[in-house]
């Protein structure tokens, strides 16, 4: 299987924090959608696809808080493939104003292959991948 990692990056800011002052973890649940998204787009590039959409979030862990004005780095790996769904590994780790990383969340993010039908509807499609 080809290797695809697709890298992504947010800013911790005062909107993003919980009621006690955390990163809110909602918050990081889209933002990892979105570093999954990044990957799924590169993963589906050349197929019959017109998008790829997120079916399922498995094995969330939040292992350490993440506070304001710290950097969350996403990396996202496609880990095993289906006939139209990917696997997306999500692990993303914050970066404290020191420039010192630590893991704090992680995710595998189930995407699927769509087009859109006919009748204007989205429907699942082979990735061929
Ligand atoms: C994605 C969608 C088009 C799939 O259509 P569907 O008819 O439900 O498709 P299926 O149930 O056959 O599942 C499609 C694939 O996902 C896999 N899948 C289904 N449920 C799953 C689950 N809970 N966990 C992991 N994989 C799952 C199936 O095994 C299948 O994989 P394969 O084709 O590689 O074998 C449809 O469910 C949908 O539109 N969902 C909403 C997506 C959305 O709005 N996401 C949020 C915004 S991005």
């Amino acid at each position: 299987m080809e290797k695809i990692i697709a890298r992504y990056s947010q800013l911790v800011m005062p909107n993003d924090l919980n009621n006690i002052g955390t990163l809110f973890g909602g918050k990081m649940i889209s933002w990892m959608d979105i570093a999954a998204g990044k990957a799924a787009h590169r993963f589906l590039r050349g197929t019959v696809a017109e998008g790829g959409v997120t079916k399922a979030v498995d094995k969330v862990v939040f292992s350490e808080p993440v506070y304001g004005g710290e950097w969350v780095n996403f990396e996202s790996t496609i880990v095993s493939t289906g006939v139209t769904s990917f696997v997306v590994e999500v692990k993303a780790t914050a970066e404290n104003p020191l420039g010192e990383s630590r893991a704090v969340c992680e995710a595998l993010f189930t995407m699927v292959a769509v087009k859109k039908g006919k009748e204007g509807r989205w429907k699942k499609v082979p990735h061929g991948k």
